[in-house]
């Protein structure tokens, strides 16, 4: 059986004793409430347990329009004017005009014409006093308090924005069958808990009450309100996740050289990636200088492996190259640089943030994007390490089945690029691996270093069923009111 909430109880009591349409005004009196809004929740309450029947009525009614609720305010016109003129017996035009509003003598003096008053070589002539007198007094309790039956509806109608006709709706409620077959012992009103606050559960009455229940199923209006951006709400989750998992955040700048963006992971100083249509270089700094033993030993490695048993490029490595100004087309330049200033330091850190690709924009192309980037640096850090990591980092976020395949970067080996499961296909996020020697011997690095670097966009389709990445940023209202509280 239905369990009603106390003011559903009282209601319903009360319509146990008379089986006919209640008003509103009826349920507040029997009831011995005088807040509407507590028998209108009591009542829908009630018609959705079937309990009673709710019938609804419209009533033509009349409100005040912006003419109207002035005149409420400041006296209708035809008011004002005719007190100022039986002030000033001897009042012309000319001090009409004075005293009044331009848009308002004009239309006064019409409608003192039409109660009876003339004017005569310039003053105003009357004989109906007492008649003027009451037709306005009449009018304005009609401003005071407007009613459709009064027949002044007829006049006000046809002056401008003083009233509105409208529809109102009544609601009356009826009790049904079920309604009169309800126990009366199932309406005696209890004590009921609708809010968990902490004075409560510091208390003991909380054990012997009865705590009021939701039905979680019913229909509720969906509140809009100010929120953050799905991006960004995706951001911070993602944030939390990666806390939650023990890594610490790193934030950095976008303006790099490319030394650190590429030699430094061992990226070839010929790769295509480096040339014009890929990475966004800078005019304005076009370059940056660089360490110089860190560029010698990039030269060395580049050149010939270094101190690895790599056998490195070959060619003539480009300290110039090096040094340009560039917009980092991935986060991994951020992450390295943090190794090479804490080479010695067990690790685990990540960043969600921007990189920029020179791209033309499409369907799933913008060429400024963001990036998940992590790493891992401890002794024994190795590659089932890095998948699960990975892949708990994806349940988390909602994507249980995940895989990797093999990859190739210029940085990692062995490499792999991570796949996801999404409505029965397998999507490629983004890749990852274990830095080679190429890029840790340089930088002092011994211990194994687990990364991976992921696009954020990219998850942000899958979490937010786009296909189109272009939706994230275009300021659609009504795309971005509707979308998933993250
Ligand atoms: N930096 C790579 C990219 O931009 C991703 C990656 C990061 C791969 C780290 C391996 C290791 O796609």
């Amino acid at each position: 059986m239905a369990e009603l909430t106390n003011p559903e109880r009282r209601m319903l009591r009360a319509l146990q004793t008379r089986h006919d349409e209640w008003t509103l005004d009826d349920i507040l009196e029997a009831c011995d409430w005088n807040d509407q809004a507590i028998a209108a929740s009591a009542g829908h309450g009630l018609s959705n347990h079937g309990l009673v029947k709710t019938i609804k009525t419209s009533k033509k009614g009349v409100i005040l329009g912006d003419e109207g609720l002035k005149a409420a305010e400041f006296g209708l016109l035809e008011k004002r004017l005719w007190e100022f003129i039986k002030q000033n017996p001897s009042a012309t035009m000319s001090d009409i005009s004075k005293s009044f509003e331009r848009n308002e003598s004009g239309p006064g003096i019409g409608l003192l014409k039409r109660l009876g008053v003339t004017i005569s070589e310039g003053r105003f002539v009357f004989e109906n006093r007492a008649e003027i007198d009451e037709e306005i007094e009449l009018r304005t309790k009609f401003i005071e308090s407007p009613s459709i039956d009064n027949p002044l509806i007829s006049h006000f109608s046809g002056r401008k924005n003083l009233i509105e006709i409208v529809e109102e709706v009544y609601t009356k409620w009826k009790i049904t069958r079920e309604g009169i077959k309800f126990p009366p012992k199932d309406l005696v009103e209890i004590t009921q808990i609708a809010d968990i606050t902490s004075e409560l559960l510091q208390g003991e009455d909380w054990k012997s009450a009865q705590f009021r229940p939701y039905d979680v199923t019913l229909e509720a209006s969906m509140p809009t309100s100010g929120r953050s951006h799905p991006m960004q709400a995706l951001i911070e989750r993602i944030r939390s996740i990666f806390l939650e998992m023990g890594f610490s955040e790193l934030v950095d700048n976008y303006v790099q050289t490319a030394g650190w963006n590429m030699d430094a992971l061992f990226i070839p100083q010929d790769h295509p990636a480096r040339e014009m249509q890929d990475t966004f270089y800078l005019d304005n700094p076009s370059s940056i200088n660089l360490d110089k033993k860190l560029l010698e030993k990039w030269k060395n490695v580049h050149e010939h492996g270094g101190n690895t048993e790599s056998s490195g490029w070959g060619g003539n490595f480009s300290k110039d190259i090096s040094q340009r100004g560039l917009l980092r087309t991935h986060t991994t330049v951020n992450t390295i640089q943090y190794l090479a200033e804490n080479p010695k330091k067990p690790c685990r850190v990540f960043a969600v943030d921007r990189v920029f690709r020179k791209e033309s924009i499409d369907r799933t192309h913008l060429p400024e994007f963001h990036q998940i980037e992590g790493i891992i640096m401890e002794p024994g850090a190795n590659l089932a390490m890095l998948v699960s990591t990975l892949k708990t980092f994806y349940e988390k976020m909602g994507y249980p089945e995940v895989r990797v395949r093999p990859a190739y970067f210029p940085y990692t080996e062995p490499s792999l690029e991570v796949e996801v499961k999404w409505q029965g296909k397998w999507l490629e996020l983004g890749g990852a691996g274990i830095f080679r020697p190429e890029v840790t011997e340089p930088l002092g690095i011994s211990d194994p270093v687990c990364a991976w670097g992921m696009g954020l966009e990219r998850l942000a389709m899958l979490v937010l069923g786009l296909d189109d990445i272009r939706q994230l940023y275009i300021s659609d209202i009504e795309w971005l009111k509707n979308q998933p509280i993250l």
